[in-house]
């Protein structure tokens, strides 16, 4: 990367090079592109963007490619789901289309927005390179406007390659989708606009202020109008060196998954005007509890990938809707995105429908610690990712990763990166999913000191056998936090029934499921649960007869089968909403 970097002479795109863009008119580019699989990276390496097809003698070359004549495939998607040839293909593939540019006045500047690449992306535009971005989950802008002509072509290389050094690294427990997967847009911004823009209830305010902060894209002095107009809210902001921030009183009708109140929010400044719609809500954690507008909950809660048989990552709003609806009717008042930022569909749908969010960047088992690159990369990531879902009232907790073995370098490059999320975005939790210490079957790992929420995958009763591990991991524990339990569970063929020692069938799942729930229930320091996980997903390492490469832990099947354990969970958390008691 950094020999391409140097030899590109660009910066890369990233949380830096962002730009606020909600509700801003945007032109797509989705739709067939030309594509070629490129296996070797001859794109790069011989410079095919440069369409080279005359030699300095007029004479015509042979080229290796023909942008206007390959096939087409329909993006944003996974190249794996949308063509059986492409399931397993991992590595770059060329995407090219033409598009028509007119002006609309002289002085718009005029940003690409790619919603998400897996994993390493570089853009090109007529001819000329434009930059490259890396990270799987999160978008990224460039600017375009000096590149652009009436008539153009863009060319953009998707390289899903895994790379231990990245994040994740090469091992995951999930399946690789490849692909420019969310949306492709263009941007046009006045010269001087609006960068960024957050909107919060202020913590410990009495949820009675709100506080309002700007960025411009320039260093300029200037005035912006902040209206809430459901509020009678229409306030100035004084703007110094590009930047501004004003915390007034307001009264709002707080955000809540029971009642997920939105408000109409508009920021205007010069020539430009930005808006959203936002929840005001607080999260807080006082002493052992997690408090919710003041008000101690149990985040009723399940793990759930961005997959599914026919988009792979690249979920339809309905797919999303239907995975949050199914939430609901479990039971959840919130979810885990593990392992990575879903799309921000996601947080945005959750803000309706009313569902807390964990989300979480990809710094997953075997990340390469010790790498100032990986480290780099990994709060890129988590910056892109609170830049970008900072106005959501859905996303309570900032989680730095998972399952990672407690070592010094660990504990060093995920402390920094919980205190980095803490500085970023004051307003909510930082967690992680965190390993038992099984030297002593106890909650005990170092990272605790830097978070609010301590995340626990715990397996007993099935990568674990013996359930009376589970009482005894919780008496030998003496968390000074309050614990999520962000994983248990076990697979299950949907329709595989049998005894419930039968590995593999929705009894044994099921069966699982009451006796981690049995325990769990009556573990005070315990606030909250994600089980492992709403539906099964691919995953290359699950070959088993029951398995086909499935991850079968899942709740409901790939094709939407609800099982056995689906409706263990329902009653749970069905008792615990009435009695609004976890315990007995
Ligand atoms: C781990 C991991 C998950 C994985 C799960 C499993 O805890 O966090 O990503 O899918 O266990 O083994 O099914």
């Amino acid at each position: 990367m950094e020999a391409y970097e140097s030899k590109s002479g660009q910066e890369a795109a990233s949380a830096k090079t962002m730009l606020y863009d909600r509700f801003r008119k945007k032109e797509s580019l989705n739709g067939e592109w030309h594509y070629a699989v490129d296996q070797y990276d001859t794109c790069f390496y011989q410079k095919w963007y440069e369409e080279n097809y005359y030699d300095e003698g007029g004479n015509l070359l042979p080229v290796d490619y023909s942008f206007d004549e390959w096939d087409t495939m329909k993006l944003p998607c996974c190249w794996n789901t949308v063509d059986r040839a492409y399931l397993l293909y991992e590595g770059s593939m060329i995407f090219t289309r033409r598009f028509f540019f007119e002006k609309q006045n002289e002085d718009e500047r005029v940003f690409l927005k790619i919603g998400a690449v897996n994993y390493l992306c570089r853009v090109y535009l007529n001819k000329k390179y434009v930059g490259m971005h890396q990270g799987g989950s999160t978008p990224f802008y460039f600017e375009i406007t000096g590149f652009l002509e009436h008539s153009n072509r863009i060319l953009i290389q998707a390289d899903s390659t895994r790379r231990d050094g990245q994040v994740p690294p090469a091992v995951t427990d999930w399946f690789n989708y490849g692909g420019i997967y969310r949306d492709i847009e263009i941007i046009r911004v006045p010269r001087v606009h609006i960068k960024e823009f957050r909107i919060a209830l202020e913590p410990g305010s009495n949820f009675r202020k709100i506080r309002a902060e700007v960025r411009l894209s320039a260093g300029i002095n200037s005035t912006a109008v902040l209206t809430i107009d459901e509020l009678g809210i229409r306030r100035e902001i004084a703007v110094r060196d590009g930047e501004g921030e004003l915390l007034l009183e307001a009264d709002p009708e707080l955000w809540s998954p029971e009642s997920p109140k939105l408000y109409e929010v508009t920021l205007t400044c010069g020539e430009d005007s930005v808006s959203d719609r936002v929840g005001f809500r607080e999260i807080r954690i006082e002493g052992m509890e997690i408090l919710l507008n003041g008000r101690a909950i149990f985040l009723r809660g399940i793990s759930f990938h961005e997959d599914s048989i026919q988009s792979g990552k690249a979920l339809s709003d309905e797919e999303r809707r239907e995975a949050l609806q199914t939430a609901k009717e479990l039971g959840c008042n919130f979810m885990r995105a593990a392992h990575y930022p879903h799309s921000e569909r996601l947080a945005e749908l959750a803000d309706e429908m009313g569902l807390l969010l964990w989300e979480e960047i990809p710094v997953y088992w075997g990340v390469h610690f010790d790498s100032e690159d990986t480290y780099k990369d990994a709060e890129n990531q988590l910056c892109e990712l609170i830049t970008r879902d900072f106005n959501r009232a859905s996303v309570i907790i900032w989680s730095v990763g998972n399952e990672n073995q407690d070592t010094d370098d660990r504990l060093k490059f995920m402390g920094r990166l919980a205190e980095f999320a803490h500085k970023y975005d004051p307003t909510r939790a930082v967690s992680a999913a965190c390993l038992v210490n099984f030297a002593k079957n106890a909650i005990e790992d170092r990272l605790e000191r830097h978070l609010d929420i301590i995340g626990l995958n715990e397996y007993c009763g099935w990568y674990v056998a013996d359930f009376q591990t589970l009482p005894a991991l919780f008496e030998n524990s003496n968390p000074e936090k309050p614990v999520i339990i962000t994983e248990f569970g076990a697979d299950a063929y949907a329709g595989n029934r049998g005894t419930i020692t039968d590995k593999g069938t929705e009894d044994c799942q099921a069966f699982v499921y009451e006796k981690q729930i049995e325990t769990i229930r009556n573990i005070s320091y315990i606030k909250g649960m994600t089980p492992w996980i709403l539906r099964d997903f691919r995953c290359p390492r699950r070959t088993a007869v029951t398995q086909k490469y499935y991850n079968t832990k899942g709740l409901v099947s790939a094709e939407g089968k609800r099982k056995m354990a689906f409706h263990v969970l329902q009653e749970f958390y069905r008792s615990v909403w009435e009695t609004g008691r976890f315990r007995r």
